[in-house]
């Protein structure tokens, strides 16, 4: 069996047909080529498939695709040229939050739902919210540090209006 859906994927429209029980990870990377999202412990513990369904973080290995109708999914390569990575991509070099890069594309995706959620404040809400995203390479340090300095700066003001 499959459903017709709508949605919004990376600002554009998309209408399709998805099988009732296919993953959206799987309709992301085999079906759109959106490969940012990672495959990994498949269970919804490691947090490397996340990407964002209207705005806010979701373990797309345990998401149905048929559930996207009227939503708005936003993946990494969506992301990619706007002020938002811009301004994650350049904490997270410049403090060293990235080593392999497997979960980086994730990080930085639930980092972006802060903004909109508004939890760009102090050290406590950052580790709540980005408990869900695990990284066997940085030990957290450094992607904290990261977040920590653009919740000081001055674009997280306007960041905040446009999320
Ligand atoms: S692959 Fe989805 S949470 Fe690990
Ligand atoms: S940088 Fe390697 S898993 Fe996070």
């Amino acid at each position: 069996m499959s459903t017709v859906i709508t949605a919004t994927i990376n600002g554009r429209a998309f209408r399709g047909e998805v099988e009732d029980h296919e993953l959206l990870l799987d309709f992301l990377r085999e079906d759109l080529g959106l490969i940012g999202a990672r495959q990994s412990c498949e269970v919804e513990v490691c947090g490397s498939c996340t990407v964002l369904v209207d705005g806010l973080p979701v373990s797309s290995c345990c998401y149905l695709a048929c559930d996207l109708d009227g939503k708005v999914v936003e993946t990494i390569e969506g992301l990619v040229g706007t002020p938002f990575h811009e301004v994650l991509s350049d904490a997270f070099v410049r403090h060293g939050a990235v080593q392999c890069g497997y979960c980086t594309p994730a990080m930085v995706l639930t980092a972006k739902s802060l903004f909109f959620d508004d939890l760009l404040k102090d050290e406590e809400s950052v580790k709540k919210a980005m408990r869900g995203n695990l990284c066997r390479c940085t030990g957290y340090r450094a992607i904290l540090d990261a977040l920590m300095d653009i919740a000081a700066s001055e674009p997280t003001v306007e960041l905040r209006a446009q999320a």
